[in-house]
């Protein structure tokens, strides 16, 4: 089964950039680099929705150089990409706190959503200024604020960044690290997690498709229990 929905924590740019004696910002830019070709991949696939995370809430708190290169990298990503994806019939979708982002940063992101929106073929979320706590947080006070006494799991996720967007089936971390990294928390109740120790700018195609015959392997129940085991 191909999965509907793939979410990718972009792990070890850094490791990557240094086990070749460059600087970290070049496993950036690698790790940018290597967004194109899984998109390309997913959508031949026939796969509806990916979600990058691309900036934690917490990378913030990582050195003002390494902040910096990657607040110049996320806009001239878009710039660059725009063009292509929207041909593709992609619509870029922002989840996270921008508020945080310098304002022209704010403009390339909201103009990519906008450009793209009425785009259906594949829909690609990109988790910036993005924490999972952060997102509950924020779910709660706009379920307070429309004034409902009492909620669903539907109101609940509706009010999520993803609102209206199904759950991810599949989670791929790269890099070895075996964490969720205040990732999607509400929405991967159920979700399929592959580790992989390849970094991130050397998750190639074929090492997505290694992921993808594992999730495919997988019995997933939900927490019941399969047809052939009810007896
Ligand atoms: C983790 O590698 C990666 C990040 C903190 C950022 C991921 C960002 C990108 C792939 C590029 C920017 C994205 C877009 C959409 C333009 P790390 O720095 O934690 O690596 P390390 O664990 O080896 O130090």
């Amino acid at each position: 089964m191909i999965p509907t929905h793939v979410a990718f924590i972009m792990d070890g740019n850094g490791r990557w950039a240094s086990a070749r004696g460059m600087k970290r910002n070049e496993g950036h830019r690698a790790g940018t680099e290597n967004i194109r070709g899984i998109i390309r991949h997913s959508k031949n696939l026939g796969i509806k929705y990916l979600t990058f995370y691309a900036f934690s809430a917490e990378n913030f708190s990582r050195p003002v150089e390494e902040v910096g290169f990657l607040m110049k990298l996320i806009p001239e990503f878009f710039n660059r990409e725009i063009v292509e994806l929207t041909q593709e019939g992609a619509r870029i979708q922002i989840i996270g706190d921008i508020s945080q982002f310098a304002k022209p940063i704010q403009m390339v992101l909201r103009q990519a959503e906008k450009l793209t929106r009425q785009n259906d073929t594949i829909i690609l979320n990109f988790a910036l200024a993005y924490g999972g706590r952060q997102e509950i947080v924020q779910a709660v006070n706009r379920l307070i604020e429309s004034g409902k006494k009492q909620v669903t799991e539907q109101d609940f996720s509706d009010a999520l960044y993803t609102g209206g967007m199904p759950d991810p089936d599949l989670i791929i971390r790269t890099s070895g690290e075996q964490r969720v990294s205040n990732f999607l928390l509400y929405q991967s109740a159920y979700s399929e997690f592959y580790f992989t120790p390849v970094y991130w700018p050397d998750f190639s195609v074929d090492e997505y498709d290694k992921a993808l015959a594992d999730y495919h392997s997988r019995k997933r129940r939900f927490g019941g229990l399969d047809a052939d085991e009810n007896h």
